[in-house]
């Protein structure tokens, strides 16, 4: 199955998604890292690895707008699914229906709790035992959508944002490749497409 990853920064899970993607027994391949920012460290690291990249700064730009160019550049790149990781920018609603079952995205909460930003924040200070992550289908609505999978993160009492933020992300790096790997071979599977079909014709 061919991936295109869409990154904001860093891009530390797309690296985790690029290096699960050089085992043969991988069942998808990454064709292409895309950035509303040129300067995010993660598209360098892409294009050292051989990976097509494609960057262009939102600024100035009405959402629908960029989102539609975005959309062109996928599927020239034969895209078949989408994986944000660290894409820091709302899409618009005809480009996440154009995607809808097909675009993944990974959150750095135990979904449905904390929504949105200063997940890390808000678990601390709601004196939460557990932080963690998810994965989960990407819909209309920021962070929601089924969760496909989730791994807990014990809070430490002398944990800060950043300190659990930094372990989190390791949760987060061995939990989005094999995620990302089960939903793209679920979907090639004939009994799932079949159920797929019964759904639509109820
Ligand atoms: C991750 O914590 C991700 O869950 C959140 O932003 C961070 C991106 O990190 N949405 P990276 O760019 O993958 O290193």
């Amino acid at each position: 199955a061919k991936v295109a990853v869409l990154i904001s920064g860093t891009g530390t899970n797309m690296a985790a998604l690029l290096y699960a993607a050089k085992s043969k027994a991988c069942p998808y391949e990454i064709v292409l890292v895309a950035s509303n920012n040129p300067d995010a460290p993660g598209l360098r690291l892409a294009a050292a690895e051989g990976i097509a990249t494609w960057s262009l700064p939102h600024k100035g730009m009405k959402r629908g707008a960029f989102d539609a160019l975005v959309d062109a550049r996928l599927r020239e790149a034969g895209a078949e699914y989408v994986a944000l990781a660290g894409y820091m920018r709302i899409l618009s609603e005809s480009f996440v229906a154009a995607w809808q079952g097909r675009m993944l995205n990974i959150h750095p909460s135990l979904l449905p709790l904390y929504k949105g930003l200063d997940t890390h924040q808000k678990a601390i200070d709601a004196g939460d035992k557990f932080a963690g992550c998810s994965v989960h289908i990407v819909t209309p609505t920021l962070d929601d959508g089924p969760v496909l999978a989730q791994t807990r993160v014990a809070i430490l009492p002398d944990d800060t944002a950043e300190s659990l933020a930094a372990r989190v992300l390791i949760a987060e790096h061995q939990l989005y490749p094999p995620t990302l790997a089960a939903f793209v071979m679920r979907e090639r599977d004939p009994v799932h497409l079949l159920e797929r079909v019964r759904d639509l014709a109820l």
